[in-house]
């Protein structure tokens, strides 16, 4: 084939090293605009794995690169006069110029024709005469932005400013430097990559620049500040940029994410930073863009693949893994966007947060990476969690935590799941059972269903109801077995369905009307749930005192029955949430309108339940923290107001939720998938909250806690179908100090010696 390579970066080099390794008959040109030795940027950082692909690929280059890698271990963490320092990340580093003559000198040697000052147009008929033409152009690939809608281009423009430096100092450590100045933070990332140099990368908000002056400086000015700021990190060392065409702020970048829905158009074919980038904070750009270039050297030779099939493989092969990384990526760069969230963190608790922010490194693998560390980190949650008075080295998942006079035993909670299977509202040997099984489960607190306070105000006929006798006693016999054989606490949901009421049991079908006998429903507004719903009647003012009055006397038999904790339901579309989302709120009275007003009433009916609930008793609130519809419904800035609301009112947890108050959502599941709510409410409103969505493994609990994005974690489906999910991670973990029903504990004790047992087998293997 006769192909061209449009870019002698990384991808462009090793896409043609590949190929001739492949079939020497190929003829590759590559065409670089700028001359050999010239190119922007420092040092680049890998994985072993992608060591360890470029080894099987090509051991000649991979044993050169490799010989002259930088090796480093520590990340060192500087904030607020601290330097927090943990161990075992295993970086490598290079220099860009290094690698780029390591990649000239082997493409040369295996016959690729290298043509440098060679700029480019993707105009010039010359490119019909090649079999393919490789795009390997970079983020401002001209080659991509030629035929930008047939590639389907998403490129996103990110918030912060960042300039590439480097430096003569040499860095022990991979080194953040967080910096507090009259202007804003600012921060390094700093690694060396040569024995004699490092990469040291300046990010800000773009406030923070504009207030410093950045915009208006040259880019000697701009390197002098940036010495001077961060002077105790440089040692005296110059700052310096390899970016010397850039006249004024230019050099001052703003990341640009980019995706494209095609790869291949034609005989252009899109490589590396052209197809894709990866935020530089996770440092995963030119992995990504050598190991396209693997892929598609591989793929072009693979015997009995057509071209067209070819270019299909390479893009299907390739994609998951860029979406993977560019996921985690998108975490990173969010964390830095968002850094004024963290910087109430203690430096130990911001370090781990800065480390779990991509989501890749998870609380165990800290704990491979540097168990001793791990372990601080722990004991100062467990300090925290009690005021002091432990130094448990133990996971976070089993701190307790405390809400007013109400003590928990530890973090894991019983989200609150609907089980359509009361009659009349009445609970039953069901209820007994199952909600007797999750508390002797283990988890620190079990909520109900969403209890309703009327008839009219339940979704189903099945579900549960707290309006009369009959009710409160079956309540109380449950509440009873809870707090007589178990540690756990138990926390009544109350709700009222509005707009989605008068549906069919859960599994007949979601939300659907019931075939017959329907009760006439009430919402804010008009508003359906869907053209199959009935219109609900709009409350009048007579209406809201009757609903609110009904939850009123909701919670005080919940006080009779012996309820730890109280939840108003405000979420998922129902009555109290069809008053917060604009969606389903088009009042023109003073509950309509501005969020204010939208507040009003749910307030009013919070205030209401405070009042007749034990002041030494916790309420919650559950909220969906975002309608996800974009533009004209609830977004998660919205969602830190109505938290502040409620939590200024008395509520003392934050229960953040997402979603179902439209049919025209469109959530983004994913693992762990609501968090990032639960982080922007707790770390923007300083409140308490709750976690949940998809939350299923210890590790995602332990990992959300001590980064500090929830206090409490709840799961639903997994306790579904392991009411022990909490003694079952107390084994898995080996901890031991968990209560465990005295009728239960050769179980308990049993399954932690096999667990352990396989653990040890496990890793004896991996030795091996
Ligand atoms: C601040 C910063 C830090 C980074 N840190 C890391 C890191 O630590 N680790 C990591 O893996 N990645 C890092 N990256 C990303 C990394 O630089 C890129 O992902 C990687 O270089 C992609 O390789 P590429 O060959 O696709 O593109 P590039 O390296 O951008 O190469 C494209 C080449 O094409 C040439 N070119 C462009 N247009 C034309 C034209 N019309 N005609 C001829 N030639 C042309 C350019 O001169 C360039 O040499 C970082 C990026 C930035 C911005
Ligand atoms: C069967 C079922 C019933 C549910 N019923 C309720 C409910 O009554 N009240 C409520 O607030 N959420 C309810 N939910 C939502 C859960 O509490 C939880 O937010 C959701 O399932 C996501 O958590 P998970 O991924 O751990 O399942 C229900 C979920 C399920 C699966």
């Amino acid at each position: 084939m006769k192909i061209a390579c449009i870019g002698g970066g990384p991808a462009g080099l090793y896409f043609a090293i590949s190929m001739k390794l492949r079939d020497p008959a190929h003829e590759i040109e590559v065409f670089e605009r700028n001359a050999p030795g010239v190119t922007f940027g420092w040092g680049v950082v890998f994985s072993d794995q992608t060591v360890e692909n470029l080894e099987r690929n090509d051991p000649n280059s991979a044993r050169i690169i490799g010989s002259e890698f930088a090796h480093w271990d520590d990340i060192d963490v500087h904030i607020k006069g601290e330097c927090i320092r943990s161990s075992g990340h295993g970086f490598i580093g290079i220099g860009r110029k290094r690698l780029l003559e390591i990649l000239q000198d082997r493409a040369r040697e295996l016959g690729v024709t290298l043509r440098f000052n060679a700029e480019c147009d993707p105009a010039d008929a010359k490119w019909q005469g090649y079999d393919l033409v490789i795009a390997a152009d970079g983020a401002n690939s001209r080659f991509r932005d030629a035929h930008a809608d047939a590639f389907q281009v998403d490129i996103d423009v990110r918030s912060n400013k960042f300039v590439w430096l480097g430096t003569s100092k040499v860095f022990e450590a991979f080194t953040f430097a967080f910096e507090e100045t009259q202007h804003g933070w600012i921060w390094a990332h700093a690694y060396r990559f040569a024995p004699d140099c490092s990469t040291f990368i300046v990010e800000c908000s773009e406030q923070t620049w504009r207030s410093f002056g950045f915009d208006k400086m040259s880019q000697d000015e701009s390197i002098a500040a940036c010495e001077k700021l961060f002077a105790r990190y440089i040692d005296g060392h110059a700052l310096e940029s390899n970016a010397t065409h850039l006249v004024g702020s230019a050099a001052w970048l703003n990341f640009r994410r980019i995706k494209c829905d095609n790869w291949a158009v034609g005989n252009t074919i899109l490589l590396g930073d052209a197809a894709h980038t990866a935020h530089f904070s996770i440092g995963s750009g030119t992995k990504l863009a050598l190991e396209d270039a693997i892929k598609l050297a591989e793929v072009l030779n693979r015997h009995g693949l057509s071209r067209d099939a070819a270019l299909f493989e390479y893009q299907a092969e390739r994609n998951l893994e860029v979406l993977k990384l560019q996921n985690s990526a998108r975490n990173s760069t969010e964390w830095f966007e968002t850094l004024h969230r963290y910087l109430h963190f203690e430096p130990l608790q911001f370090a781990y947060s800065l480390l779990t922010r991509s989501q890749r490194i998870s609380h165990e693998n800290l704990r491979l990476r540097d168990r001793e560390w791990l372990e601080g980190v722990e004991r100062w949650f467990w300090k925290r969690a009690t005021e002091g008075c432990s130094n448990k080295t133990a996971p976070p998942m089993f701190a307790p935590f405390k809400l007013r006079e109400m003590r928990l035993e530890n973090r894991i909670t019983v989200s609150p799941m609907a089980m359509y299977s009361a009659v009349d509202g009445v609970p039953n040997d069901f209820h007994f059972v199952h909600y007797g099984e999750r508390a002797l489960g283990g988890a620190g607190l079990i909520f109900t269903e969403m209890t309703c306070v009327s008839p009219e105000g339940r979704i189903s006929p099945g579900c549960t109801g707290m309006w009369n006798g009959d009710q409160l006693l079956e309540w109380k016999r449950i509440v009873d077995f809870v707090h007589a054989h178990s540690k756990a606490k138990i926390c009544l949901q109350l709700g009222h369905s509005g707009s989605k009421g008068s549906t069919r049991l859960g599994w007949d079908g979601n939300d659907v009307p019931l075939e017959e006998g329907n009760w006439p429903v009430m919402a804010a507004s008009g508003v359906p749930w869907s053209p199959v719903n009935q219109v609900p009647v709009p409350m009048t003012r007579a209406d809201m005192d009757r609903v609110r009055d009904e939850f009123v006397a909701a919670v005080k038999m919940g006080v009779e029955a012996g309820f730890d904790m109280v939840e108003l339901h405000a979420a998922h579309g129902y009555l109290l949430s069809g008053f917060l989302t604009p969606l389903q709120n088009n009042r023109t009275d003073e509950y309509g309108g501005s969020l204010e007003n939208r507040l009003r009433y749910p307030l009013e009916v919070f205030r209401a339940m405070r009042e007749a609930w034990p002041k030494e008793r916790p309420m919650s609130v559950r909220i969906s923290a975002t309608d996800w519809v974009g533009e004209g419904g609830i977004t998660p800035d919205d969602a830190v107001q109505i938290a502040e609301a409620f939590r200024n009112e008395g509520a003392d947890l934050i229960d953040v939720s997402a979603g179902q108050t439209s049919t025209d959502a469109q959530p983004v599941y994913g693992r762990m998938f609501q968090t990032p709510f639960s982080d922007k409410l707790r770390n923007e409103g300083r409140l308490a909250t709750m976690a949940v969505g998809n939350i299923y493994e210890p590790d995602h609990a332990n990992s959300i806690l001590a980064a500090g994005r929830a206090d409490l974690v709840a799961l639903a489906r997994p306790h579904l179908i392991d009411p022990f999910w909490t003694l079952r991670a107390a084994a898995a973990l080996d901890y031991r100090d968990i209560h465990v029903p005295p009728q239960y504990l050769n179980g308990q004790a049993q399954l932690a010696r096999n667990l352990k047992r396989d653990a040890e087998a496990a890793a004896a293997a991996l030795k091996v």
